[in-house]
């Protein structure tokens, strides 16, 4: 990591850019980039400015984890996973519930890709189940275990089929870090209160970013509180100190 002085604690501290140009998502990089550990560029971001925007953010010396979700058969998702290793992407997510072939497919993709252009492999995290369901959304797809089971089994599955790790709310990460070890990343969002300021928004369960990290967050995901903010880095500089304290 080029522009971390603390990689143990400030690195933890990814930026969503959910933005709606390119200009402001690398306007805000140049102002984080040296109080952060990486920016996550969402498909909003990307459709809008594709690959590109990616690769100057890489080029920068940002970490970048590319939030697309991918959900499809395996030998599309694979290329799909090659693809974003071409862009450069650090981090890269698939939904667990598209199975075990297609996270497999995703993994050897991921390493073969990276093996090729001689880069380190990325990190292949999964999406257990959207923070914007719940046990009645759930059982309308046909999931009949409750929403904390489903999860758990979904993140265990996650790791059987050889990925990273998770992204996972603030009310699962403990749950998730007992179920799949120490080695295994999480990644948590839905970070407010303390340094992260009080404006909720939408979000509805959340943690300060002390709290989620001390819950076994391996990275937190911040957005509005830092992007929102009058002044970005002094914001994104106050939650850094909240966690270089612990
Ligand atoms: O602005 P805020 O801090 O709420 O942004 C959180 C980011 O994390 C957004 O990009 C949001 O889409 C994403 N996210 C989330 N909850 C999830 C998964 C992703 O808030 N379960």
């Amino acid at each position: 990591m080029l522009f971390v002085a603390d990689e143990k604690n400030m690195d933890k501290l990814l930026v969503a850019l959910d933005v709606d140009s390119g200009a402001r998502a690398l306007e805000l990089a140049s102002q984080l980039r040296s109080v952060v550990g990486g920016f996550k560029v969402g498909s909003r971001l990307f459709t809008l400015e594709g690959p590109a925007l990616v690769r100057t953010l890489v080029d920068s010396g940002a970490r970048v984890f590319l939030d697309l979700k991918f959900h499809d058969i395996p030998n599309t998702v694979a290329q799909a996973v090659d693809s974003a290793v071409q862009s450069g992407a650090w981090m890269i997510n698939v939904h667990a519930s598209g199975g075990i072939p297609m996270m497999r497919a995703a993994a050897d993709a991921g390493r073969s890709a990276a093996a090729r252009l001689n880069r380190p492999a990325p990190l292949l995290i999964a999406v257990t189940v959207l923070t914007s369901m719940d046990d009645r959304t759930l059982s309308e797809v046909g999931v009949q275990r409750p929403l904390r089971e489903h999860v758990i089994a979904l993140a265990r599955m996650t790791q059987d089929a050889g990925l990273d790790g998770v992204v996972a709310s603030p009310q699962e990460t403990a749950a998730i870090r007992a179920a799949c070890g120490s080695g295994f990343v999480i990644v948590t969002p839905g970070i407010r209160g303390a340094s992260a300021g009080t404006e909720r928004n939408d979000q509805a369960r959340t943690m300060g970013p002390a709290e989620a990290v001390d819950a076994g967050a391996s990275y937190i995901v911040v957005g509005r509180p830092i992007i929102a903010a009058t002044d970005p880095r002094k914001a994104a500089e106050s939650i850094a100190a909240e966690l270089n304290q612990k």
